[in-house]
């Protein structure tokens, strides 16, 4: 049987497994995809459930529907690799956890998996109460700031003292936040942006700038793990994890623990900042749920642990639904398979985002409304599975969810302790997509201390 798609004026036709299936030319894909990308990955279900396509001349599918996107991530046995848009950041992160494959990627997810351990996270909240505290000093009594810029500066500075612990000086942070930075303006920049891997000896300021931030980082990193190595005290921070992990082809080597220790600090810090600059962009528009946040932080020790935080966590979780930060997940396929019954041919870039099915009516009420209460008790929502993916599912799911989870309520629940804020602007400056989705101007607040700071 087939339809008329009321949208794209195609045919559509069911699958076998019930869903939507439309075929849609390069040009309408790319014309939509490169005017204003996440626009047309919110309209995407309007087209279909599966959309059959191609994208720089390679076959692809786009996801709209839970069910497939359930079944591509949570197949184990090694049909679905990283795509090459994913790859093209394999300079950056080496083989570190979020690009490797195969026996190499499960013996590195089993010798990391300690560091993300419960044991681990006493801490890790220590020290990210402690950063917090520190940033608040400085924020003004009275005055306006970026949130985006203030909330990147304060979780690598988190993500920098959970992994070298107190062995880094404010000098060397600084240099690896700058070359953060340099690495993703190229990752988000129109050459960076190319499927194909550009020449890193291309004379273009992007691509030397890219260079000597890579090399940057090199040196830095490997001085700390050259010292630790060279110490007899062994830290209880991520970076003694990942020099003391074993198991019986022995440990990770210099090269590896860089790979893993620069997969942390980006893969970590970048989307737990998006996730805080969204959520305080929202509360400071919205003085109801501010109040809710400020009556459960003042009536709460600040030591407490995040459980003791359910409306703030309920504020970051909605935070990742309306703007996942990781807003479009991809894979390609290394052998041709079948999935929600559409044939896929070997190389078939199939892209999974969760920003089209976080926003899909199907499976939220009111998508496009920043409502946390949806999360809370007594009755939260609970989409089907595959709708809401800020951290991933299955195997390859985020090793750091919780990592973030804990960083996000503690982050903010400091800063509400502090500080009020109120959005100097009614809309978000536009998105960048770049791996994550970046505001590309400043998140303005105008924010006021709530007690006289000691
Ligand atoms: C709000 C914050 C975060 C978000 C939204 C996020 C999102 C994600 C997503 C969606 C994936 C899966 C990617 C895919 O399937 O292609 C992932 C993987 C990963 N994340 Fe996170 N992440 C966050 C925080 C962190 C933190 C704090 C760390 C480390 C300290 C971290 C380290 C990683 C690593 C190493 C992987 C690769 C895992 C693997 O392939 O086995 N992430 N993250």
């Amino acid at each position: 049987m087939t339809a008329r798609c009321p949208v794209s004026h195609v045919a559509t036709e069911p699958s076998n497994a019930g869903l939507r299936v439309v075929r849609r030319s390069a040009l309408r894909t790319g014309l939509a995809i490169f005017g204003d990308p996440f626009r047309a990955l919110e309209t995407l279900p309007a087209h279909g459930d599966v959309i059959v396509t191609s994208l720089f001349g390679q076959p692809t599918v786009l996801l709209a529907h839970p069910t497939p996107v359930a079944e591509m991530l949570r197949e184990g046995r090694g049909t679905w690799i990283k795509d090459r848009l994913s790859r093209r950041t394999a300079d950056v992160f080496g083989r570190g956890l979020l690009l490797s494959e195969g026996e190499e990627w499960r013996r590195q997810r089993r010798l990391l998996n300690p560091g993300f351990a419960n044991a681990r996270f006493d801490a890790y909240a220590h020290t990210m109460r402690a950063r917090t505290a520190a940033a608040m000093a400085k924020w003004p009594v009275h005055g306006t700031l970026d949130a985006a810029a203030e909330m990147a500066r304060l979780t690598l500075d988190v993500a920098v003292r959970t992994l070298f612990g107190a062995d880094i000086a404010d000098r060397d942070a600084h240099r690896v936040a700058e070359a953060f930075a340099a690495v993703s303006d190229f990752v988000a920049s129109p050459i960076g942006m190319l499927p194909i891997d550009v020449p890193r000896w291309l004379p273009l300021p992007v691509v030397r700038r890219h260079r000597r931030a890579i090399a940057e980082l090199d040196a830095v990193v490997g001085a700390l793990i050259r010292a630790r190595r060279g110490s007899n005290a062994p830290g209880e921070d991520l970076l003694a994890m990942l020099l003391a992990a074993r198991d019986e082809t022995g440990g990770l080597s210099d090269a590896e623990v860089r790979d893993q220790a620069v997969t942390f600090l980006l893969a970590g810090h970048e989307t737990t900042a998006l996730g805080l600059t969204f959520a305080l962009f929202e509360l400071g528009r919205r003085p109801d749920l501010k109040a809710r946040l400020f009556a459960e932080t003042d009536a709460t020790p600040a030591d407490a642990g995040h459980e003791a935080f359910p409306f703030a966590t309920a504020v970051f979780e909605e935070s990742l639904r309306l703007y996942p930060p990781a807003f479009a997940l991809s894979r390609e396929n290394v052998h041709d398979v079948v999935l929600a019954g559409v044939p896929m041919a070997k190389g078939t870039l199939v892209v999974a985002p969760p920003w089209t099915l976080h926003r899909d009516p199907r499976w939220f009420a009111d998508p496009m409304v920043f409502r946390p209460e949806r999360w809370c008790a007594p009755e939260p929502e609970a989409p089907p599975l595959g709708a809401y993916l800020p951290f991933g599912l299955g195997p390859r799911k985020c090793i750091g969810s919780r990592f973030a989870m804990l960083e996000a309520v503690l982050l903010l629940t400091g800063i509400a302790r502090s500080h009020d804020w109120t959005s100097l602007d009614e809309a978000l400056p536009p998105l960048q997509p770049a791996i994550t989705c970046r505001p590309k101007g400043p998140v303005r607040l105008a924010v006021r201390a709530r007690q006289p700071l000691t």
